[in-house]
């Protein structure tokens, strides 16, 4: 059994899974760069057939980035197949990800077939993905209630059609971490040919489990971890990136394999999908939480000033942390700038893509004294969307009166398709009035899901991120906007999501059930 353990990520497919997290081409593109940075060995960048902008994000990934394995998703069907094999033409290593259910209850209620008709379909899929490459993936949806017996029987057949990688999904989170560890140590044992393919897993969040029943797989012989970063994903999401990584290579002592992975891009990489996603991340969460090695106990304190180890089992600079240290201000240049976003993997398609994410950089250094590596990046973010997507609606100016016995009053101006409009509204608070402002002038027949404000670094000159998220016919989208001025934060925030819900984009779902 080989002692290195492939980090396969699926930020880009099952993480885009989650509610409102769809991302454009070029943020996916930003992502898969940052990604390879971190030396991930496998990124799962799509689901081809599911739209146009799919399958063109993925085949601009495998065009782009050379030292990861780039892997498209299908299902066991033809037309699934040679949709991932075209968009991955072009990769320097390519893996077609192929996926039939193995569960009783999704044999007979979702496909209605037969356990004999599912392994025949599988091995037919898997044949034909081989023809586009020879690395190939199968997985067996459900696995986590699927029948020992039967994932050995399909593993096996599945192995002699050419699968290289075995997936073993928990797809609705519902093991425990010793009884999936079993499962997986009976499956690898039960099939005869394991010996010819990686055994991987694939654990979904629901009992908030995934990260430790994918550990356990890892001691029962699993040498493929499927995660995403921030644990991203469908409902309750996957097993986080961050956590599986520093797991291993923190209790070295317990597990018999390594990671290649470079833990300094943990944290940038982190913050970038939070950033295009407009997920926050909480700041408790492990290693990439604001307050993940934060020691507020004067004793805790003391410790550590006294011998780091004493309460600390990972260095912050390890993962990251120490990179948001560079400060750039008010004189900083255009290169400095350039130069610092470089480093932390952004580069600009045109200059005038850096022009604009300069400008705006200079009217926030105006504001802001000191400007962090987390503020670049929240700032490149916000001109890449608007740069790249175009945007029907665009905040112009806000003006916001708020005094104590009176109620808060917002005057608004937009350009909304090219032309400016004013309105103004009362509101319970100055960010009530101003977005009430903005309604009335859009009138989106939206549904506000959810409203959240985080400080992007520390102290009160720091900008406050806005998250907000809204719903409208089924279709859920989160904005972000960042600023000093909070209440200029949450408008831009709800522009942006404004504009993602007033430009929907099309695409099927890989676990909607059609096979
Ligand atoms: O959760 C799941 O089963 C999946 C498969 C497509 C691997 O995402
Ligand atoms: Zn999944």
């Amino acid at each position: 059994m080989s002692d290195k353990l492939i980090i396969f990520d699926t930020t880009l497919r099952d993480g885009e899974q989650s509610p409102g997290a769809s991302m454009t081409k070029e943020e996916k593109l930003r992502i898969a760069k940052a990604l390879e940075k971190m030396r991930v060995d496998v990124i799962e960048a799509g689901f081809p057939i599911a739209s146009p902008g799919d399958f063109d994000a993925v085949q601009a990934i495998a065009r782009t980035v050379k030292e990861s394995t780039i892997c498209g998703l299908a299902r066991a069907l033809d037309k699934d197949i040679d949709r991932a094999g075209e968009a991955l033409k072009e990769a320097a290593s390519a893996r077609i990800h192929t996926f039939i259910a193995t569960s009783p209850i999704h044999m007979e209620r979702k496909l209605r077939m037969t356990p004999d008709e599912v392994v025949t379909q599988a091995i037919h899929a898997v044949k034909r993905a081989r023809q586009y490459t020879d690395n190939v993936e199968f997985s067996a949806e459900d696995a986590g209630r699927s029948e020992i017996p039967f994932l050995c029987r399909i593993f096996e057949a599945v192995i002699a059609a050419g699968a290289t990688t075995i997936n073993i999904p928990d797809t609705v989170g519902y093991n425990l971490p010793g009884h999936f560890g079993e499962l997986v140590r009976r499956v690898i044992e039960g099939t005869p040919n394991a010996d010819r393919a990686v055994f991987s897993v694939h654990c979904h969040n629901d009992l908030g489990l995934a990260v430790a029943n994918s550990l356990s797989a890892v001691l029962s012989g699993a040498r493929q971890v499927e995660c995403t970063i921030n644990g991203l994903g469908e409902r309750a999401g996957n097993a986080a990136l961050e956590e599986v990584v520093m797991a291993v290579r923190t209790r070295q002592d317990i597990f018999p394999c390594h990671v290649d992975i470079d833990t300094t891009q943990i944290v940038p990489t982190s913050r970038l999908v939070s950033g295009i996603t407009g997920f926050p991340v909480q700041p408790n969460k492990s290693i990439v939480g604001a307050n993940a090695f934060a020691h507020e106990s004067g004793i805790h304190q003391d410790g550590v000033l006294k011998h780091r180890e004493t309460y600390e089992i990972m260095r912050a600079e390890d993962v990251g942390w120490g990179a948001n240290k560079m400060v750039l201000g008010k004189h900083s240049g255009r290169n400095a700038f350039r130069t610092r976003l470089a480093e932390l993997g952004t580069e600009f398609e045109s200059e005038e893509a850096l022009n604009a994410a300069f400008t705006r950089f200079k009217e926030l250094a105006d504001k802001k004294h000191e400007i962090f590596d987390a503020d670049l990046q929240a700032l490149v973010s916000e001109t890449h969307y608007e740069t790249t997507l175009g945007e029907r609606v665009k905040l112009v100016a806000l003006k916001v009166c708020s005094e104590t016995g009176e109620t808060p009053h917002a005057e608004v101006t937009l350009w909304v398709d090219g032309q400016e409009v004013r309105d103004a509204a009362p509101g319970s608070g100055p960010v009530d009035a101003a977005l009430k402002a903005i309604e009335a002038i859009v009138d989106s027949k939206t549904d506000l899901l959810l409203y959240s404000v985080n400080s992007i670094t520390s102290g009160t000159e720091a900008q406050g991120e806005v998250t907000v998220r809204l719903q409208r016919g089924g279709h859920t989208v989160n904005g972000l906007g960042t600023d000093p001025d909070i209440v200029v934060a949450s408008a831009k925030a709800y522009v942006n999501a404004l504009n993602k819900i007033l430009i929907p984009v099309e695409r099927a779902h890989p676990q909607a059930g059609d096979v």
